[in-house]
């Protein structure tokens, strides 16, 4: 394990190449990596590096998010297959079929969304700035796609008509207020803390509501010492090695995403070496998706609320 993680150390180094990682993966991963973080904090790092090569452990929306922001580097995606069932809830043909109803209403896209999608869309936003972008924008009436969750969450929060899209996150949705309960019967002492992806009747249990990295610096700033943690089970490992003497225990034993676990170690070291798999969304998309992100990007660093 060290000895491959030193291999990757070493080409990353002569390839001036970066290595990205959503806070999902595998702790081995998340070890060698430049940085680990949420979409947001992501995104903006490769849109700001000025290595010729970001390798992005991650998934496929991911990195497109990074040729979108960073045309002149070469993307890398170790596991070709590593998708998002929340991001194949929604295509081109059926955002364009849902805006010809929907004339003249702004299109705010989570970043969980292919290229394509992006490239029809006004702004984009994450988990971490949904409730800003919505405000940020002057119509009332905003179609938010495709995390029905995220969407409700917004707008409860927000005095938007939001319009929702049937899309969700499987690996949130699924965990249910029953769920929770058991957790919070079986540990009175903890605070739930949960991703807007989640469901509206779970987030309600909620005593915190954010990003992924917005709980690994809320986990790291609280007074308490136990919490129940309401998102992939990939984040427990940094709350635990940050914080060794709280405690942490996952919401929801289905917390798992299958396709953040597709990247192992080995797929990172044969990427790098081979330089697999290369992620280029082409101009024409990338283009008009451009704009999206960069009006998210804009609005300014992340707050982590
Ligand atoms: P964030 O890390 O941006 O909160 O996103 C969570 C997620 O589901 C990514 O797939
Ligand atoms: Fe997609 Fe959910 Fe997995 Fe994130 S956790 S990659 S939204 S399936």
């Amino acid at each position: 394990m060290v000895e491959v993680q030193n291999k990757i150390r070493r080409l990353l180094k002569e390839k001036n190449a970066i290595l990205l990682a959503h806070n999902y993966q595998r702790p081995e991963i998340q070890d060698v990596a430049d940085l680990c973080g949420d979409s947001l904090e992501l995104s903006l790092k490769a849109a700001g590096t000025d290595a010729d090569v970001i390798l992005f452990c991650g998934v496929h929306f991911m990195a497109e998010t990074a040729s979108i922001a960073c045309p002149d580097k070469t993307v890398l995606l170790p596991v070709s297959n590593a998708g998002c069932p929340m991001a194949d809830a929604i295509t081109p043909e059926t955002l364009l079929a849902k805006k010809a109803e929907l004339p003249g209403v702004p299109v705010v896209t989570y970043v969980n969304s292919p290229a394509s999608v992006k490239a029809l869309s006004d702004m984009c936003c994450t988990s971490a700035n949904a409730i800003e972008v919505a405000k940020s924008l002057d119509s009332k009436r905003i179609l938010m796609t495709p995390d029905r969750n995220l969407a409700m969450y917004v707008a409860q929060r927000t005095d938007k008509e939001i319009i929702l899209w049937d899309g969700c996150c499987p690996v949130h949705d699924e965990m249910t207020r029953q769920d929770v309960l058991a957790q919070k019967e079986a540990h009175p002492e903890a605070v739930f803390i949960a991703h807007p992806e989640c469901r509206p009747e779970v987030l309600d249990l909620a005593d915190r509501i954010c990003s992924t990295s917005g709980m690994l610096s809320y986990v790291r700033q609280s007074d308490a010492e136990a919490f129940i943690v309401g998102t992939e089970e990939g984040l427990l490992y940094p709350m635990r090695r940050d914080n060794p003497h709280k405690r942490f225990y996952l919401a929801w034993e289905g917390l798992v995403c299958q396709d953040m676990k597709r990247t192992r170690i080995a797929d990172v070291l044969r990427s790098l070496e081979n330089m697999e798999h290369v992620i280029k969304v082409p101009e024409t998309i990338r283009i008009p998706a451009f704009k999206a992100v960069s009006r998210m990007l804009d609005l300014r660093k992340p707050t982590r609320s």
